[in-house]
């Protein structure tokens, strides 16, 4: 059997959707869904870590997530500071980069000192890219953008005919987390069997590719991670252009 040579995505986006019917399934309460959910993101931060993946960006509590029931939201709250409390000081020494994106003043002042203060510890680490999407909305994203330029508008530091793509892009949140600019996601997965984006990184999305998979978010280990950039790997990716361009186009990059 021939094998094809891995293509690893510079960013991998994910929505990491199922733990609720994870614990159902073994009739346990919810929350016993997401606390194996963390030891999932563990697993795969370390996995994408060794392919070399820059960015991975993990969607962990959306804008419209405030609507579930009172004490989930505190459970998660609460797995959320556990997890920050416990990981900070391996995701330092195995490298890792994390910063978190969402509109973080909706949290408490422990948990934003917190986030602070994780943020603060892996800031010099040089390997991969953890973003972590908390209380964050693709529109709220555009719409914070949108705000930021037209502010620069009216203080006519800017004039609104402008106002590009590339502006655009360049005041979301995802951004400002590097020097150079976070690349947009090449591979969007999504667990738990629906397909739907659910509000993440829209605008960045626009040339992603799509990855839905029935597994379950605590089930998404390492080999399920596997088969989504296997799929991936397969995939043309063509940016509007034809076939027949792409190809000469690889073909003249090997030849170089
Ligand atoms: C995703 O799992 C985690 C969060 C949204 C925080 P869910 O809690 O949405 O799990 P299901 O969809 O109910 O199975
Ligand atoms: C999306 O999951 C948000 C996160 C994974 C954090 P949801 O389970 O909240 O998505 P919907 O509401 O079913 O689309
Ligand atoms: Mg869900």
């Amino acid at each position: 059997m021939t094998q094809t040579k891995l293509n690893i995505p510079r960013h991998i986006a994910i929505v990491m959707d199922g733990n609720g019917r994870w614990a159902k399934r073994k009739h346990r309460p919810r929350f016993m869904g997401h606390k194996e959910g963390v030891e999932t993101v563990r697993e795969i931060v370390k996995s994408c870590s060794k392919l070399g993946v820059e960015c991975l960006s993990l969607f962990a509590f959306s804008s419209e997530n405030w609507k579930r029931p009172e004490e989930e939201i505190t459970n998660l709250m609460g797995l959320f500071m556990m997890a920050l409390d416990r990981e900070a000081k391996s995701l330092a020494r195995n490298n890792v980069r994390l910063q978190i994106i969402g509109e973080l003043s909706k949290f408490s002042q422990k948990l934003q000192d917190k986030i602070k203060q994780v943020e603060q510890r892996t800031e010099k680490s040089t390997g991969l890219r953890l973003i972590v999407a908390a209380n964050y909305g693709g529109r709220w994203d555009v719409t914070r953008a949108v705000q930021n330029l037209a502010k620069q508008v009216a203080n006519n530091e800017l004039k609104a005919d402008q106002i590009s793509e590339e502006l655009i892009s360049q005041n979301l949140s995802t951004y400002h987390l590097s020097e150079e600019g976070v690349p947009d996601p090449d591979l969007f997965i999504r667990t738990g069997g629906e397909k739907r984006i659910s509000n993440f990184l829209l605008w960045q999305m626009a040339y992603a590719e799509l990855y839905f998979t029935d597994a379950l978010w605590p089930d998404f280990k390492d080999a399920e991670l596997m088969k989504a950039i296997t799929d991936y790997s397969s995939r043309q990716r063509r940016f509007g252009k034809t076939s027949e361009q792409v190809v000469a186009e690889q073909a003249a990059l090997s030849e170089k």
